[in-house]
């Protein structure tokens, strides 16, 4: 049944031009323009010449430009790498360009995205055969807010082997559920990212309390922090996606929540 905050997809909302959506700052932009001209090139992967295309292909297919920033994308693949993630999850899957990134921190990693868009999905599917990662991607399309709980139970049948890192990047009014749900697949010692957590410091201004994606933002940091399951941390970041932040939490290996581990 559907949840009263399962809203609608808007895609009316992004023709708002960028430039009002988004501040900016150019040396944001050169500065992550130099860093990827030299840290991602040569012998590292994925190939920026398809990672490019990918991108291309997003924007020609009318898909939001919010995919995560080149710099955002290879931070996700290498905290997969340190952790020797296998099974991630992924909350909102856009064009896949996260998850290509994701994908292809090892050949064993198996990435679950869902999304709610049926015409973004199957673009995104498109794209990881472009970036050979198709065999390693299963595609959830429909809402999370339907598709997570049945992931979970069957994570708790043990059909579904339980997650190592997460990362959310749907729409915001519902990130808490969807952070506890993670929690609830997740192994001890698991990771969990939320993205979009500080939305140009919106998320600390009260006038803009009112505004769903705010008030949802600081619903899920407010209980994350509460939470005894989960130690957390916000970075917030500068760069091609203007001025925003990610949440990482990790799942106390101590399951009981007494001790900080
Ligand atoms: C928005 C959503 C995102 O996931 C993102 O990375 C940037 C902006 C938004 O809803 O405005
Ligand atoms: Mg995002």
């Amino acid at each position: 049944m559907a949840d009263s905050r399962e809203q609608s997809f808007d895609k009316t909302y992004w023709r708002t031009p960028k430039s009002f959506r988004f501040e900016a700052d150019e040396r944001w932009s050169a500065v992550d323009k130099y860093n990827w001209s030299h840290l991602h090139a040569g012998n590292t992967k994925p190939d920026p010449d398809m990672l490019e295309k990918v991108l291309q292909s997003s924007t020609d297919g009318g898909l939001p430009p919010i995919a995560v920033s080149p710099a955002h994308g290879k931070f996700l693949q290498i905290q997969a790498r340190l952790m020797g993630a296998k099974n991630i999850m992924e909350v909102g899957m856009l064009g896949g360009y996260s998850t290509i990134w994701l994908a292809s921190s090892s050949p064993d990693a198996k990435v679950t995205s869902i999304e709610i868009d049926e015409d973004f999905a199957a673009l995104a599917k498109k794209h990881f055969g472009w970036a050979g990662v198709e065999k390693q991607i299963e595609v959830k399309v429909g809402s999370a807010m339907s598709e997570m709980p049945k992931l979970v139970e069957e994570v708790k049948a043990g059909k579904r082997e339980k997650i190592d890192l997460a990362f959310i990047d749907a729409n915001k009014p519902n990130n808490l559920e969807y952070f506890n749900w993670c929690v609830e697949m997740a192994r001890p010692g698991a990771c969990i990212i939320i993205d979009n957590v500080v939305r140009m410091g919106r998320v600390v201004d009260p006038s803009a309390f009112e505004d769903p994606n705010v008030a949802g933002t600081r619903r899920a940091i407010e209980a994350i922090g509460k939470d005894s399951r989960v130690d957390a941390t916000i970075l917030q970041m500068v760069g091609d996606k203007s001025y925003d932040g990610f949440l990482t939490a990790i799942v106390k290996r101590d399951a009981s929540g007494s001790s900080h581990l």
